[in-house]
């Protein structure tokens, strides 16, 4: 298995120019998007937003997820009902992750019910790869390595 850091910067290497960047790992799944959105945009919807909990989230584009697909293009969802989201297993990302990934949906959250279910539905298919804290991290260092808003700057 690849470390986090090797498979990361291959999934840099393999950026396309649009919001999402799809790359090629090994066993089984082969590759993951990183899906970022602008909470500008989501907010601007009719269903609205709201600001988490814990306050307005980072001035820049936030994550919406880090899908594995298949190399056929298909993606498996809900792989394992068993593996539970276990919040204390990322308890030192927490706070990154409610700048980077935070619940933008109405009534205002924490975002813990929302990183439960994308660990319930993309996460759980990741596992051959990637632990539950090992998925997090991997889709803020993602993040933190595109930079997508000073690229477009
Ligand atoms: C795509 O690949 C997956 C995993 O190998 C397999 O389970 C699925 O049936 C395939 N889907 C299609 C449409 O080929
Ligand atoms: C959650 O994770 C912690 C740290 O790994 C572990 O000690 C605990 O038993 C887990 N809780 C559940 C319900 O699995």
């Amino acid at each position: 298995m690849k470390s986090i850091s090797s498979l990361a910067s291959l999934l840099i290497i393999c950026a396309l120019s649009v919001s999402t960047y799809p790359c090629f790992a090994e066993n089984g799944i082969g590759f993951f998007y990183i899906v970022l959105q602008w909470p500008g945009s989501y907010c601007n919807t009719k269903q609205g937003c709201c600001y988490p909990k814990n306050g307005k989230p980072a001035n820049d584009f936030s994550i919406g997820g880090l899908w594995p697909f298949y190399f056929n293009g298909t993606f498996p969802t809900y792989c394992n009902p068993h593996s539970s989201f276990n919040l204390s297993k990322i308890s030192d990302l927490t706070k990154i992750m409610q700048q980077n990934w935070p619940s933008l949906a109405c009534p205002r959250s924490d975002s813990k019910s929302l990183w439960s279910r994308e660990w319930q539905k993309y996460g759980t298919c990741s596992e051959s790869l990637l632990n539950q804290h090992q998925y997090f991290e991997a889709a803020l260092n993602l993040k933190e390595k595109i930079h997508l808003l000073k690229i477009l700057n």
